[in-house]
């Protein structure tokens, strides 16, 4: 018999825990409609930008005190890199057509750093169909006189913000840098969030020898990546009443085993996708549902969280203990090259 692996996740019933990351593969209908086909329980679109409705607002305006006739096709504009049409009225557009294409939840993403008006745009994804919005805050500190509580706060508010706009679950997308990433998970579910997921993944700049420019790279991240999530999610396992959605390093169907063990009620995949296609899918999960089977587990909640801190014979592995036994370990196993 085929193990169940139906799940909840932000109140939504999936048909298992496997979610399509926002990334490009979420950005095209057509690997959208493979991504359904191949069986994902869920998916996250692209994100749509507190600057682009920024910037969309601010040519509304613009075009409003020339007394135009506008229109909302009209508001749109182009991306110079991609040629894409970005802003809310695409984005609007694009989720009305997932939705179409698409028989499980649709999860809507708006990224932004701090409230303002642009959070009542959770209200028209809503509208145009969104299951859930996954609100990514993704910031960061450079200013020396803005103090920790100062980036947590503006956090909060901003989630404050958006929530109070939509009646659908809110999830927080959030950096792995906080100095209590419990506490922040704490105040993110009294802010109204219902889910947190772990972790946004920060593209670090680089320099270029040649060109001495400076300039993003994107290097999709590899299993190793996981056990980032892995850690934080069997600490909160238990201990909060938000859904835990593991992000980064989710590749194959044993990491995604391993972070439903630490508690996971969701795994999310944006890079496996990427290098291997939507069909991918489908065989991370006839592998999940034949690890599950060998291992005698006939539903998916009977192991979530199974190796969860609290539940672990060893709860100090997930602390300072490990990080003393990791690095003696070595030391003691350590040859220098000859
Ligand atoms: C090309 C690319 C585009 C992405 N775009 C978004 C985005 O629009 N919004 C977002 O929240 N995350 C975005 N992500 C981050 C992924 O959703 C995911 O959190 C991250 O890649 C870590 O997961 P992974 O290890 O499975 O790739 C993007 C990732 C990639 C590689």
């Amino acid at each position: 018999m085929s193990p169940n692996l139906t799940t909840s996740y932000l109140g939504l019933t999936l048909r298992n825990p496997l979610v399509a990351a926002a990334s490009p593969v979420t950005g095209r209908l057509d690997t959208l409609r493979r991504l359904g086909e191949a069986g994902i329980g869920a998916v996250v679109l692209p994100s749509l930008f507190e600057e682009q409705i920024e910037r969309d607002e601010l040519a509304l305006h613009d075009l409003d005190t020339l007394g135009s006739e506008i229109s909302a096709e009209m508001t749109g504009y182009f991306d110079p890199f991609t040629g894409v049409e970005v802003g809310p009225a695409a984005y609007l557009r694009r989720l009305q057509a997932a939705k179409d294409v698409l028989d499980v939840p649709v999860i809507a993403s708006l990224n932004g750093y701090r409230p303002g008006g642009w959070t009542h745009h959770a209200e028209l994804l809503q509208s145009a169909g969104a299951d859930a919005i996954e609100l990514n805050i993704y910031f960061l500190a450079s200013e020396a006189s803005e103090t920790a509580s100062d980036v947590e706060a503006r956090t909060i508010d901003t989630v404050a913000s958006v929530v109070q706009h939509v009646s659908v679950p809110v999830a927080v997308k959030i950096g792995p840098w906080f100095s209590s990433v419990p506490n922040l998970v704490r105040r993110l579910g009294e802010a109204g969030a219902k889910g947190v997921v772990l972790f946004n993944r920060f593209y670090q700049p680089d320099i270029d020898l040649e060109t001495l420019t400076v300039g993003p790279r994107l290097v999709l991240s590899t299993s190793d990546e996981a056990r980032l999530a892995l850690r934080w999610i069997a600490m909160l396992h238990g201990r909060t009443p938000v859904d835990l959605a593991a992000s980064g390093g989710i590749h194959g169907a044993g990491d995604a085993v391993k972070l439903l063990l630490a508690g996971a009620d969701v795994v999310t995949m944006a890079s496996a996708l990427i290098e291997h296609g939507p069909e991918h899918v489908g065989e991370v999960l006839a592998e999940l549902g034949a690890w599950m089977r060998e291992h005698e587990y006939e539903d998916v909640t009977d192991l979530r969280g199974a190796l969860s801190q609290r539940a672990a014979p060893d709860p100090g592995a997930f602390e300072r203990a490990n990080y003393l036994r990791a690095l003696t370990g070595y030391a003691a196993a350590y040859r220098p090259p000859r």
